[in-house]
């Protein structure tokens, strides 16, 4: 298996370009389900995550290609409505062909899939949203089974504990487009990515209006057409690239971001004193003498600050002196960086939902195991601020969501190897 092995490294310095987004290109991949013509998208990010979906759609019968680096064509002319466990258990994203799935076949049967280790990942927002557009809806079996044989628009409100449902708003969207009548959702999930979804299905010869804000108003058409669509960048990459230059006091331009798409962590970020300039597309981080400022932070749905990015800032946090209260509202445990973290030498500890960060921590290597995807860059962040050598073993959950990380960030001055356990001083191999 492969490991990381991360020394102290920085000030980073030089440009980064930003990929496309994760969390975009799955729920854009099945949307392509939507329809029997081709559909090619760009900027896709190579990333196991997409592997995994484009299995999941050539088993249910799209025709794949990737004709180029980035590049994916996909024709859905015959479909099955099944998705299985073997398939699905690999991504929790597959539970997004539920949407496509019923609208095209008026009929689907989905693994629901397994745990999560962030916390409790329910899908019962978008099995209600499904209801409420007149379908019937079953769970035997570890399967979503869904008739929508009647199916029908209609108003479905997808506020749920914690606001709204990301992927449970692209299933429904998916849902409604093809469905008979006029469907008003409500509370639905503004982040960039289900924008991108919207406009992709709008290519493809949906009626959406109010795209971008909580109020979604779909008039179902009776097909949908092909069309080519560049995957928007990804959000969480460029922030995860901020706190690395952030936390070597580097000057590092981020290239391909539209700043509008961080408006709450560049926020939060100056607030804390790290000296941003923004221009057009490309956000450069600047040098700073002395202590950032500890912050309080909340994350939030869009346009609030991202969870996806709680790690990376927990990890900044540490080098900051006094005392920065994070809280998580999308998922209360999602602090497995945290013992992580500690194991280097941070002072942190949880408090229900918050982790109090007490800095700033002379933080010095050990061996440390990834245990998801953004709890891994944090590993590796809070590395580039520690003395001596870190060893990141499970690193398969990096891979997930991050193109080419250690590249990336070695093309600044990081010192990042991407190496085998077999590499790894046997004495501190994991069990
Ligand atoms: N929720 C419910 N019921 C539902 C669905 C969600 O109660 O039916 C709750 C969840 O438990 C959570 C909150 O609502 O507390 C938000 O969950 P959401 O459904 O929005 O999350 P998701 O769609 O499963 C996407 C991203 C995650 C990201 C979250 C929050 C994808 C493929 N995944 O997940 O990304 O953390 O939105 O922004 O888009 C990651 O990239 O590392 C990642 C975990």
């Amino acid at each position: 298996m492969d490991v990381f092995k991360v020394s102290r490294s920085g000030p980073l310095k030089g440009e980064i370009e930003v990929g496309g987004a994760k969390n975009a290109a799955l729920p854009l991949l099945a949307a392509t389900l939507l329809t029997d013509e081709a559909v090619t998208l760009r900027n896709v990010p190579d990333l196991s995550d997409i592997r995994f979906m484009v299995e999941i759609l050539s088993h249910v019968g799209s025709e794949v290609e990737n004709p180029e680096p980035g590049v994916w064509k996909l024709k859905a002319a015959e479909l099955t409505h099944i998705a299985p466990y073997e398939l699905v258990r690999k991504m929790r994203a597959s539970v997004c062909l539920l949407g496509p799935l019923t609208a095209r076949l008026r009929k689907a049967e989905v693994s629901i899939p397994g745990g999560c280790v962030i916390g409790p990942r329910p899908i019962d927002l978008h099995l209600k949203g499904l209801a409420k557009l007149n379908c019937e809806v079953e769970i035997t079996n570890g399967y979503v089974h869904v008739d929508a044989s009647k199916i029908q628009g209609g108003p479905v409100f997808l506020g749920g504990r914690s606001g709204s449902t990301v992927t449970g708003t692209a299933n429904i969207v998916m849902a409604a487009v093809l469905a008979p009548g006029t469907t008003r959702i409500e509370c639905a999930a503004c982040e960039p990515e289900v924008v991108d979804l919207c406009n992709l299905l709008v290519k493809m010869g949906a009626k959406i209006e109010g795209i971008g804000s909580p109020e979604l108003t779909i008039e179902g058409v009776e097909k949908l057409h092909g069309c080519e669509h560049s995957v928007i960048a990804d959000r969480i990459e460029a922030g995860t690239f901020i706190v690395a230059a952030a936390i070597t006091r580097g000057d590092v331009t981020v290239k391909g971001i539209p700043p509008n798409l961080l408006g709450a962590f560049l926020d939060k970020l100056e607030e804390s004193g790290v000296p941003l300039k923004i221009e057009g597309d490309n956000i450069r981080v600047l040098p700073y003498e002395g202590s950032l400022k500890p912050v309080d932070c909340i994350t939030l749905p869009y346009p609030g600050f991202p969870t996806d990015l709680q790690a990376q800032l927990c990890a900044l946090m540490t080098q900051v002196e006094g005392i920065s209260i994070i809280t998580e509202r999308i998922y209360p445990n999602r602090f497995m960086h945290v013992p992580e973290l500690q194991r280097m030498g941070a002072d942190i500890a949880i408090e229900g939902p918050s982790a109090i960060v007490k800095g700033a921590s002379k933080l010095s290597g050990a061996p440390v195991m990834a245990s998801d995807l953004r709890a891994s860059a944090a590993l590796i962040l809070a590395a580039f601020a520690a003395t001596g050598e870190t060893w990141i073993q499970r690193i398969y959950h990096l891979d997930r969501g991050y193109e080419r990380f250690e590249q990336k960030l070695a093309g600044l001055g990081a010192k990042i190897e991407r190496l085998s356990d077999k590499d790894m001083p046997k004495e501190l191999l994991e069990a």
